[in-house]
């Protein structure tokens, strides 16, 4: 600190020490600073025709700690984002029950409601990765999928509510979007720990995210999270609607389609450094990051290599671990500036490892789009630049 540094000492370059700021109310509901104005949703244009039944990605590479904050949970909509009037919504309960019940979003606030932190990660996310290396960056990578704290009722109190018949095995949740999109789901699930829920990171659902009701399936595919939920039917046996069928099922070699694939397996990616994240500081200290979940219940380790899996290291966790909830982890090394082939590799507590995607590829074949739970790789330059690789 022998030369003074401008930054401190020259005043004129620091207006906001020369005027007064906004007063309160300046934004009555706050905004990120403009300086972090690239930090949004992104879509990949030509992977759809439209933007109403199509995806955005959350950007996974600025983001820290375990929770997605609410304008920054990817969308993915069949049709288009419904614009819902609380005040005329209705959550209606019938088929094999009791007796058939309608409830307002008032009703729903009078049962005694639960809060907890789950992953919700679309079927489709690494769906374009199957075949090899393809888009250049975590967010679109693997940018489908959010972590946020959910208040709501358990099903189970609403379905014991309307009393659930003793033949009933199935639910079959609709939503009152363009799409109504409908998933059949077992009666056990809905029974165990699934979730009616008006209420995310504290605030009301977004109108991207269900506004005002959702449904919450912890540890499956985000497909069955049905948004703007309107009804739930109680049945005997799967309805084999248009998204359990044609769409969300796996394609093996065979050309046989795998029936249900509900729980998302173990999964993992490095945050950064990756394509979008490069090492901007050169040599010396390096901080790696990334996240990790399972559908089937938490992640007590991450290894990570930096050298392709030559040599694996046991990475740091920290924040909060739940079941069915994202996983923070690091890990701190002395980058000597030459390249990096980094890959992370997630445990569950089921004991359950994370399978590469050539794994994968010998058990499903190559005709696969969705359920996609590959190692991922980035291979780091000399300049610090990530790109998206395979290697065997
Ligand atoms: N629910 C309705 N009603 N309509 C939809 O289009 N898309 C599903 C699911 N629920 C959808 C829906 C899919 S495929 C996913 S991955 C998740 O919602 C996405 O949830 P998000 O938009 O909150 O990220
Ligand atoms: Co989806």
């Amino acid at each position: 600190a022998q030369t003074p540094d401008p930054a401190i000492t020259d005043l004129s370059q620091q207006p906001w020490t020369q005027y007064l700021g906004d007063g309160v109310d300046a934004r009555p509901y706050g905004m990120p600073s403009p300086y972090e104005s690239h930090v949004i949703r992104r879509d990949v244009p030509w992977l759809t025709a439209d933007a109403v039944s199509s995806v955005n990605f959350t950007p996974l590479h600025e983001l820290d700690g375990i929770i997605t904050p609410n304008g920054l949970c990817f969308e993915r909509h069949h049709g288009g984002v419904a614009e819902l009037d609380p005040g005329s919504y209705r959550l209606m309960i019938n088929g094999l029950v009791d007796t058939p019940k309608v409830f307002t979003l008032q009703d729903l606030m009078r049962f005694p409601r639960e809060n907890r932190i789950y992953f919700l990660e679309c079927a489709a996310n690494s769906g374009m990765e199957w075949r090899g290396a393809q888009l250049n960056g975590c967010q679109f990578t693997h940018g489908m999928i959010h972590n946020v704290m959910y208040t709501g009722v358990p099903l189970r109190l609403i379905l014991e509510e309307a009393g659930v018949k003793t033949d009933a095995a199935w639910v079959l949740a609709e939503g009152a979007d363009a799409a109504a999109m409908t998933r059949s789901i077992p009666l056990d699930k809905a029974l165990d720990d699934c979730l009616v829920a008006f209420k995310m990171n504290g605030e009301a659902l977004r109108p991207e995210q269900g506004y005002p009701v959702r449904l919450v399936v912890p540890g499956w595919e985000g497909n069955m999270w049905v948004k703007w939920l309107r009804r739930i039917e109680v049945g005997d046996k799967p309805w084999y609607h248009r998204e359990e069928t044609s769409k969300y099922t796996d394609l093996l070699a065979n050309g046989k389609a795998r029936e249900f694939t509900w729980a998302m397996d173990a999964k993992s990616v490095i945050t950064n450094p990756s394509p979008q994240a490069p090492i901007l500081h050169g040599p010396g200290p390096t901080v790696l990051t990334g996240v990790a979940w399972s559908g089937r219940g938490s992640i007590p380790r991450v290894d990570v290599t930096i050298d392709g899996g030559i040599t694996w290291h046991q990475a740091r966790m920290s924040g909060p671990s739940h079941d069915k909830s994202m996983h923070r982890f690091y890990y701190e090394f002395d980058w000597d500036g030459g390249p990096l082939l980094l890959q992370s590799r997630a445990h569950d507590s089921t004991g359950y490892v994370q399978p590469t995607k050539d794994m994968l590829r010998e058990v499903r074949g190559e005709n696969s789009i969705y359920h996609n739970n590959g190692i991922q790789t980035w291979a780091v330059n000399e300049k610090g630049e990530a790109e998206n690789v395979e290697i065997t």
